[in-house]
């Protein structure tokens, strides 16, 4: 069933009463006007004390999944397979579908799409990324495909928080993570925020959205903060950086896409290390708005449950992503025709296979810490696996996405390749 006008009253079936599900019944509790009221709420753990009245509560699906009053199923549970199950139910029986489980929505999209289309039943998922800020809808409607140069940003809260207290208090990264975790912003196994995953899910899900391209996260380039080293920050800090998990997909020359997720050096005077704590931000970069910031909270009850309350508002009016960049041009895999300015830090020259760079730019090392500066291959990225293992970090330099450049920069003098031989 879909929506169909502004009269119709939204009655929800609610999946979870985490961090989220409570922060949505809250802000719908105190809302009348927004005409959304949840029916019944399922739930795993029926012997644990929430604040609500306990007759909203089930453990029992069909009650929410067959009720033929409730019109939207709001999915906000941690277990992405049965996140899919939920979801797919309710788009069967035609009930219109939120959700904010972007592990689970970036792993099924092609199927979720075509659901969708069989039993013409929308489902909307803006707060699975960037929680507050309101990006899927934006590059849905607002920006078109051929004029989209790239989107680069900040799109995991936990990783930033981590970051900015690291980099701004001088705690320790275990510290960090709890924090995050205390505050509800980090995932339940927060390995998936720290090396990386979430955001690359983000990034799978953003790809759909801005270019029509349907990539497995796995897909991605991707990797996490969990190698960064403290001396990485020092080392930051002396060039006029911070450190950030950045996730791209910038458009190529051939017209293809370049996709990942890494640390990232940012000016110490640009937007994205203005982003501190859980917030996320966005730089949209299209040919004639030119660049364009988006900012908000990434992370968080009320951030979250703000972004499903907008998804709620826009099935009262009958809204449902057309996914238009799919149906524009042949759906494209994310190129790899690319190379990066990176550094490499690492503790003993010999970790890192230095024959695997097109260049090397520059090199110093100390008793504690190497840093290599120099050109990487996307193709060298995806099949070796070197620079993800623990005690080597990577860091892209700003601007750093090189296309068919090679005599652009000056290679180290040939006295880096004459240390190695003695180390
Ligand atoms: N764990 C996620 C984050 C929650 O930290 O960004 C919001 O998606």
């Amino acid at each position: 069933m879909s929506i169909q006008n502004q009269q119709t009253k939204i009655v929800i079936g609610l999946f979870g009463f985490g961090v989220v599900g409570e922060g949505l019944y809250q802000v719908l509790a105190n809302t009348p006007t927004l005409q959304a009221q949840i029916k019944k709420v399922c739930i795993k753990h029926p012997d644990k004390k929430r604040n609500a009245p306990p007759g909203l509560f089930t453990t029992d699906a069909s009650l929410l999944l067959d009720d033929p009053e409730i019109n939207v199923i709001v999915e906000l549970i941690d277990d992405a397979d049965a996140a899919y199950g939920i979801v797919t139910s309710a788009l069967r029986r035609r009930k219109a579908a939120v959700s904010a489980n972007k592990k689970m929505i970036a792993a099924h999209l092609p199927e979720l799409i075509e659901l969708q289309a069989i039993h013409d039943t929308p489902f909307l998922y803006e707060a699975a990324c960037c929680a507050s800020i309101p990006v899927i809808r934006n590059l849905e409607e607002y920006y078109d495909n051929d004029l989209l140069h790239g989107i680069s940003g900040i799109v995991n809260g936990s990783t930033n928080y981590i970051l900015t207290r690291i980099s701004e208090d001088e705690i320790s990264p275990e510290e960090a993570l709890l924090e995050a975790q205390l505050a509800g912003f980090a995932e339940r196994d927060p390995s998936l925020d720290v090396h990386g995953h979430d955001a690359a899910n983000k990034l799978s899900i953003l790809l759909a959205h801005a270019y029509g391209i349907l990539a497995q996260p796995d897909e991605l380039i991707y990797t996490g903060i969990q190698n960064l080293h403290e001396k990485d920050a020092l080392f930051a800090r002396e060039k006029g950086y911070e450190i950030k998990l950045v996730a791209t997909a910038q458009k190529l020359k051939n017209g293809r896409i370049a996709a990942f997720v890494l640390p990232h050096f940012v000016p110490r005077s640009g937007q994205l290390a203005g982003v501190r704590n859980e917030y996320n931000g966005i730089i949209i970069e299209s040919s004639l708005a030119d660049k364009q910031f988006f900012y908000g909270k990434g992370a968080g009850s009320f951030p979250t449950a703000s972004a499903v309350l907008s998804d709620l508002s826009a099935l009262r009016y009958n809204y449902r992503y057309e996914y238009k960049k799919l149906h524009y041009q042949p759906a494209g895999r994310p190129g790899h025709d690319f190379s990066l300015k990176v550094c490499i830090s690492f503790k003993g020259l010999l970790q890192v296979p230095h024959e695997r760079f097109d260049r090397i730019l520059e090199w110093s090392s100390n008793a504690q810490r190497c840093h290599i500066t120099g050109i990487l291959s996307a193709a060298e990225l995806v099949s070796g696996n070197w620079w993800k293992q623990p005690g080597i970090s990577l860091i892209v330099y700003p601007d750093g996405l090189r296309e068919n450049d090679r005599d652009t920069e000056i290679p180290v003098s040939s006295g880096f390749v004459e240390v190695l031989a003695e180390a």
